[in-house]
């Protein structure tokens, strides 16, 4: 193992499994029903757990199921260390653990450490506490203002509003005469941000991490990590809807400098277990800034969630790719790559026009883009239905649930609609046991639904899930054959107006015809394609592929 300590050259590419590895998310609501709730859990995801492992990918990264009210779907934690009864239990968690490790898989968990559930009990005992006491200080108290002389605290502390749409504060005490105080929520009300300036947080945290990372647990994918720190002060934005946009580059709610020392410490912490754990953030900022969290003493990845906001435009592509190459330069990790996860809309409907009309156009394209992805230096994330080409499900308004959609009219439950497993006419598309009468999908899963299922895919050749278990194959030949290694960088262009090429090294590059016609590919042998060739080292529009160059 290779580690570099400060220099900004060498930086995080540590010669570790995770340099060359291919993720998959599970988002365990929906992934399988053991139970036949109607929930997925971890009984279902143990049951499914040769699944992921066909697929050649090294590991999982699994979206909490620890104990919550649910008000964000489990990102409002009420106990970091525990099972919740709704998922199964810790015992069922070891079994997960140890039949994954057996099956050549990692482990990633989720942990949340911007924010709570506001019925952990650490929020609980700081609400019962007075003001100014070490309870509160736990989280952001504060004094209210006040709209006029005698109307102690009836407006929020300062003008933030939450990612979540509204206020970001409610108060403590609603109605409350004697304790005015407000909390803050840079989410829903039912998630409380801690107070990291609070060195008991930092503490609190560190035995979060070694809880898991005793368990055995392979890494962390840290939510909201450009968050944890506030301006100080809590001083007011330039604008009401600044701090909104994702928290993207508000310097007043996230990507504060004090940030970096919490992943320092969590680093130091990670390199402590054998194997090192990995921490992979993410960081939803521009790629500059997000790249120095991957210095050679923090996170050793983070999401490139560049391209997610891209449409079908290869000068865009490139120039985003060459931005992320150049920080890739300065501080050394290769960027992390992600085109979906359980908040963006799936890339079949982005790439499709955000039309059903434009379902098959979009599965091309969402096809040639994940061979592409796979193809880049660095690891790669796969979320959960990606790879059978599942579409964005437009759930009937009264069925949806994201408090997104209640508080601010965007819906994320489109792409967290149950797995199908089976065609009809098994129950709930095999997502809940085939034996019983299971319940009804937490969320439903449209009319048509079966035809994306795993078990009609894996008798289909031609299927997206059959290309994607190629490629990652490929990937891993490719990497133990040296032609892919971990000190590649990525050389982005784009040729013929439309063909958008990263050329990772002198023997290999990635294309991705991005026009309306056809484009002759660089001199080489093609490996793998989204789609078959018409025309030998010609690519059809909306094709890509993997070139070994001569
Ligand atoms: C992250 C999660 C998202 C959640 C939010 C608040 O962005 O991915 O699902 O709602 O954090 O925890």
């Amino acid at each position: 193992m290779t580690h570099d300590g400060g220099s900004p050259s060498a930086g995080s590419v540590t010669g570790d499994w995770w340099d060359s590895a291919v993720i998959y998310q599970v988002y365990p609501r929906s992934f399988a029903d053991g139970n036949g709730d109607g929930v997925g859990d971890l009984a279902g995801l143990i049951a499914r757990l040769p699944y992921i492992a066909s697929l050649g990918v090294d590991g999982i990264w699994m979206t909490p199921f620890q104990p919550s009210p649910q008000v964000d779907q489990g990102y409002d934690v009420s106990d970091y260390c525990g099972v919740d009864p709704l998922f199964g239990t810790m015992d069922e968690f070891d079994t997960l653990l140890e039949l994954a490790h057996s099956l050549g898989l990692r482990v990633l968990l989720d942990v949340v450490p911007n924010h709570c559930s506001s019925a952990h009990p650490l929020f609980q005992q700081a609400l019962a506490a007075r003001p100014g006491s070490p309870e509160r200080d736990m989280f952001h108290f504060v004094e209210g203002r006040s709209s006029a002389p005698g109307s102690a605290s009836d407006l929020p502390p300062n003008n933030w509003q939450s990612v979540f749409g509204g206020r970001a504060w409610s108060r403590a005490v609603p109605g409350s005469a004697t304790d005015t105080q407000w909390y803050l929520h840079l989410f829903s009300p039912g998630q409380p941000d801690w107070n990291w300036r609070n060195p008991a947080v930092g503490d609190y945290f560190e035995s979060v991490l070694r809880f898991w990372f005793d368990k055995g647990v392979d890494g962390l994918r840290i939510d909201v990590a450009h968050g944890l720190f506030k301006a100080d002060g809590l001083p007011d934005a330039p604008s009401a809807t600044a701090v909104v946009d994702g928290l993207r580059a508000n310097p007043l709610v996230s990507d504060q400098e004090d940030v970096h020392e919490v992943y320092r410490r969590w680093r130091t912490l990670a390199e402590k277990y054998q194997p090192h754990r990995l921490l992979v953030g993410e960081v939803n900022l521009e790629p500059a800034r997000a790249a120095r969290y991957t210095r050679a003493d923090e996170m050793h990845q983070a999401f490139a969630f560049a391209f997610v906001k891209l449409g079908w435009d290869p000068a865009a592509w490139a120039s985003v790719g060459a931005e992320l190459e150049a920080a890739r330069q300065l501080h050394g990790a290769a960027p992390s790559w992600a085109l979906e996860n359980h908040d963006i809309v799936r890339s079949v409907t982005r790439f499709g026009g955000g039309t059903k009309d434009g379902r098959e156009l979009g599965l091309r394209r969402s096809r040639a883009a994940l061979l592409a992805l796979l193809g880049l230096p660095g690891a790669a994330y796969i979320y959960q239905g990606q790879e059978l080409g599942l579409p964005e499900v437009d759930v009937p308004v009264e069925a949806r649930v994201d408090p997104m959609w209640t508080r601010g009219g965007i819906t994320r439950d489109g792409a967290r609609v149950p797995l199908p497993w089976t065609a009809p006419p098994e129950a709930n598309h095999g997502f809940s046991p085939a034996t019983g009468q299971p319940g009804n999908p937490w969320l439903p899963q449209p009319e048509g639904w079966g035809r994306y299922a795993v078990e009609t895919q894996q008798q289909n050749p031609g299927s997206t899930l059959a290309l994607v278990t190629a490629a990652v194959g490929l990937r891993r030949q490719l990497w133990d054959q040296g032609v892919f290694t971990a000190d590649d960088g990525g050389t982005w262009r784009v040729e013929d107006g439309n063909l958008l090429i990263c050329e990772r090294n002198a023997k290999f590059l990635v294309a991705v015809a991005m026009g309306t016609e056809a484009v002759r590919l660089p001199a080489g042998t093609v490996l793998a394609s989204a789609a078959p060739l018409e025309t030998d080292g010609w690519l059809q529009p909306d094709n890509a592929a993997w070139v070994l160059l001569d």
